[in-house]
C-alpha cells in the first residue's frame, strides 16, 4: 500500500536532521531541550563574568569591539561573525548561540569550547554577546546602550 513508499521517504529526511527527532531549530535535541538561564542571562555580574571569558578567548578572532576585526581574524575563511551585527543578533537566540560556542563550527574555524569552558562560562559569554546590541525597548530607554561604545552597556562597566 502507500504506507511503506510514505515511510522510505521521511525516514531518511528525519535523519537528515541530524538526529531521530527533527527540530524546528536545527539543533541537536540535547540542545533543544536545554534549559535557557534567563535570571543568570540577565545578571549583570554573570554578563561581566561573560565579557572577562570573551577577552582571554576570543577576542583574538572575534576582535577588541566583537565586531569579527580580531588580529587573527583577518587570515579566517569564513571571517569570526561580527557579534555586535543586530540582523544577526535578530535572526539567533540564546540555544543557537550556547550551540555554536560549545561545538564550534563544524570544520569551519570556530573552535568548540564544550571541553574547556563549563555549561556556566559558556552562559555567561552568551549572556555577555546579547549586551552587544540592545534590545529596541532597552535602547530606547537608554540611549548610552545604543551610543559610541561597540560593546554597548557590558563595554561600559
Ligand atoms: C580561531 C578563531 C576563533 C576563536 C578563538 C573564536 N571564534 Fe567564534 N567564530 C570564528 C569564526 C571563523 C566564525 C564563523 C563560523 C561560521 O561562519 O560558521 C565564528 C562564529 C562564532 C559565532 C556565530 C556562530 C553562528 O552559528 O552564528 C559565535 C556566537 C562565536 N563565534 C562565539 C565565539 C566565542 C564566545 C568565542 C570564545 C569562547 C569564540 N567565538 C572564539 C572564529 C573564532
Amino acid at each position: 500500500m502507500h504506507r511503506p513508499a510514505l515511510t522510505a521517504v521521511l525516514l531518511p529526511l528525519a535523519f537528515a536532521a541530524g538526529s531521530c527527532r527533527a527540530h524546528e531549530s536545527g539543533l541537536p535535541a540535547v540542545y533543544e531541550e536545554i534549559q535557557v538561564p534567563a535570571r543568570e542571562l540577565a545578571s549583570p555580574d554573570i554578563q561581566r563574568q561573560g565579557r572577562v571569558i570573551y577577552r582571554e578567548r576570543c577576542l583574538a578572532c572575534h576582535g577588541e569591539h566583537a565586531d569579527g576585526k580580531g588580529s587573527l581574524g583577518g587570515a579566517l575563511r569564513p571571517p569570526p561573525t561580527d557579534l555586535t551585527d543586530s540582523a544577526w543578533q535578530a535572526r539567533t537566540d540564546e540555544r543557537h548561540v550556547y550551540y555554536a560556542i560549545a561545538e564550534g563550527g563544524h570544520g569551519k574555524p570556530m573552535p568548540p569550547w564544550k571541553a574547556t569552558l563549563s555549561p556556566g562560562e559558556i552562559w555567561s559569554l552568551v549572556a555577555y554577546i546579547r549586551t552587544l546590541v540592545a534590545p529596541p525597548a532597552a535602547a530606547a530607554g537608554a540611549p548610552a546602550a545604543a551610543g559610541t561604545s561597540h560593546l554597548g552597556r557590558a563595554g561600559q562597566q
